[in-house]
């Protein structure tokens, strides 16, 4: 049994950590965080979890020590603190972006504000158990993957391992969920100016950017990414849909070797390529409360084209079960401990 910490439970990401960790079998939470609710109760804010936890939240200033603290701050906030937070954990996985990069160079370029905590940078594994997971097994400090980085990531990097796709274009599509903005509240998030939207929200500049090519560089290989991200009526879950090019003379044979060789054995990757059926391609939906990141694909005969579907539940494979899964490994516990929900259907 260990004693887990997190910090900003108040927010979504921080509610799915708890979610997930108030049912797993090796954890006991020990504290909770909030900047605004010291004090309050956690099932106010977070309603899923009434009586399931009789948590109040702590303060950062109040932190015991732990064996895992997750942070789940907003982007910038983590790096102002880290110093501190090191002295207070064995173990620590930060959510939010702040040491995913190798380079801080490449941090200001991206984020546009110097990083406060360098020295730390170095410390960092990028956490996606699917590319580093012997890595992550023997780490103390983690930096888990924005979601849209996750599923693009996943979707592309055994295309790149094998060596079957262009370096570019690589044009990525990303139809967002509301949740992904976290909970504080702005005009975009007001109900009016949210509900039913079909919003470009960032046809170029995405941040997510940069992990994407940091972690796609193999073999000598720099695929440039271009991400296009729509808001959509959703509150939970992303799709992507990224179009790519087959290397002259390769064909889908190939592709299926290269997914079956890299996630043959991955717990939480599914190739879904269905002739029949409704659900023949990847699909948020259905994915919602899962640690699962579907992938599915298609080449386009006509031109070349190899069209590739993800698909992830934000708040899970893109973050907190994500995070947990890191946790499982770095902990010595079997992978999928706590991770086991298949969804639900119809939803
Ligand atoms: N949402 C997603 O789909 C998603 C996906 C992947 C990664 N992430 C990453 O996860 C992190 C958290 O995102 P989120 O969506 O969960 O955000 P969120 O809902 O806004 O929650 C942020 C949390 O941080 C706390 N907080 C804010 N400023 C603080 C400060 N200065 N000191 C201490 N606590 C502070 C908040 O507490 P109070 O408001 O109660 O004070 C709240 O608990 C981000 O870095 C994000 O990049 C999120």
């Amino acid at each position: 049994m260990i004693n887990v910490s997190i910090i900003g439970a108040s927010g979504y990401s921080g509610g799915e950590l708890l979610r997930i960790l108030l049912a797993h079998p090796e954890v006991n939470i020990l504290q909770v965080t909030s900047k605004r609710f010291v004090g309050e109760p956690v099932s106010l804010y977070q309603p899923n979890l009434r009586g399931r936890t009789s948590l109040t939240f702590s303060s950062v200033e109040e932190l015991q020590h732990c064996d895992v603290m997750f942070v789940a701050l907003p982007n910038g906030t983590s790096m102002t603190l880290m110093a501190d937070l090191v002295h207070h954990a064995h173990k620590i996985i930060d959510l939010g972006a702040d040491f995913r990069l190798r380079d801080e160079k490449t941090w200001y370029r991206w984020y546009g504000k110097p990083h406060t905590a360098p020295q730390l940078i170095d410390k960092f594994i990028y956490g996606l158990p699917e590319l580093h997971r012997e890595k992550i097994k023997k780490a103390s400090f983690i930096a888990g993957p924005g979601c849209e980085a996750a599923v693009t990531i996943l979707c592309l990097w055994p295309l790149v391992k094998h060596n079957l796709i262009e370096e570019k274009p690589i044009i990525v599509d990303a139809k967002m969920s509301s949740s992904q903005a976290g909970s504080r509240v702005t005009l975009s998030s007001h109900h009016p100016e949210r509900a039913g939207v079909v919003r470009s929200y960032m046809p170029t500049g995405h941040r997510h950017t940069a992990e994407i090519e940091q972690e796609l560089q193999l073999n000598s290989i720099s695929p440039q990414v271009s991400i296009s991200a729509t808001a959509i009526e959703l509150v939970r879950g992303l799709l992507v849909t990224i179009h790519t090019f087959l290397k002259n003379g390769l064909n889908e044979r190939d592709i299926w070797n290269a997914y079956r060789t890299e996630y043959g054995d991955e717990p939480f990757i599914r190739i879904i390529k269905q002739k029949s059926g409704l659900y023949r391609y990847p699909e948020p939906k259905i994915l919602q409360g899962t640690n699962f990141c579907d992938i599915g694909f298609e080449v386009d005969k006509h031109t070349g084209r190899l069209v590739i579907i993800g698909a992830i539940d934000n708040l899970v494979k893109g973050t907190a079960g994500n995070a947990i899964q890191c946790m499982n490994l770095m902990s010595n516990f079997p992978e999928t401990l706590g991770l086991e929900f298949s969804g639900l259907h119809p939803i």
